[in-house]
């Protein structure tokens, strides 16, 4: 089986920390170049700087806001014109938690732009170096709604809905190509994310934060959160040579909490 990414270069979207990160630690382990994006740049720099370089990898990261279209844009066609992209890792922040009755117009709006969007423009900048290395792979960390509504996630069920749909699409049309479009769905995950969205809905309900890690875990055959290492060897297989032949799936990585088939 080819595990070996040597040669091949990475763009690591929402990488300075949590599951993001963890895939660019997996893919450098694998011998990938990465380049790192996210807003925080102190952050971007101690992740770039943990990464392998065992066979002589080489790293680097860019400060980018994903709320800035014209700037991923900008970027995109940047390092594109410097670099064929091999692998292409679609990943940010979730969006805002909260009852979709509650849910304002523009939360909708910034989300589809930030996930949607984003995600097509990093795309349309990487395929056309794909197609001529006929080696290509976009994987997009979605979330396990994209199988079932999660409670109190009305904007983020919505909007990953629509990038699963847009992935789906385009792996119809990219499959010819030797490019892959895969998503990986985390379940309840430890990192900055998970925290934030305990926190949130111990404060909706007017519970202790313990009483919300209970029920959340009490849900997970595997009786405990994953580990964003867990999420990372998922969707650094997919992104391997030895994946050739997985396109257009989503896959839930999530202790078994999913309750479809
Ligand atoms: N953890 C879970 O339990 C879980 C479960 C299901 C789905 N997910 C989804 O998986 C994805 C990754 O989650 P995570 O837990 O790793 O989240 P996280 O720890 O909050 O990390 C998010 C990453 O995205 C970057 N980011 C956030 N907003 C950005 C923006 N506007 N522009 C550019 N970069 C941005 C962050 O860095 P900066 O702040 O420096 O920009 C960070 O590197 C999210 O979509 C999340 O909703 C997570």
């Amino acid at each position: 089986m080819n595990l070996s990414l040597e040669g091949r270069n990475a763009i690591v979207c929402g990488s300075s920390q949590g599951i993001g990160f963890a895939i660019a630690e997996e893919l450098a382990i694998m011998g990938a170049n990465c380049i790192l994006l996210a807003r925080n740049e102190e952050n971007l720099k101690t992740a770039v700087a943990q990464l392998d370089i065992s066979i002589r990898q080489s790293h680097s990261y860019h400060a980018i806001d994903f709320n800035d279209v014209e700037a991923v844009r900008t970027l995109s066609k940047q390092l594109t014109s410097q670099q064929t992209i091999h692998v292409l890792i679609n990943n940010s922040g979730g969006p805002k938690a909260g009852p979709i009755v509650d849910a304002k117009e523009e939360e909708f709006l910034q989300a589809f732009s930030q996930h949607v969007i984003v995600n097509h423009v990093l795309t349309n900048a990487v395929i056309d170096g794909m197609k001529k290395e006929g080696y290509g792979r976009i994987i997009n960390i979605i979330s396990t709604s994209v199988k079932t509504p999660l409670k109190n996630l009305g904007v983020s069920n919505t909007i990953r809905w629509s990038v699963a749909a847009w992935a789906k699409t385009l792996a119809n049309e990219l499959g010819q190509f030797g490019i892959t479009v895969n998503n990986v769905l985390p379940g309840s995950t430890a990192t900055e994310r998970n925290t934030s969205l305990i926190e949130a809905n111990a404060k909706r309900q007017n519970v202790s934060t313990e009483e919300i890690k209970k029920t959340m875990i009490d849900a997970i055959p595997a009786k405990r959160v994953g580990e964003p290492e867990e999420i990372a060897a998922v969707a650094a297989f997919l992104a391997t040579p030895a994946a050739s032949y997985v396109n257009g799936v989503s896959i839930p990585v999530d202790g078994g909490r999913t309750p479809s088939i």
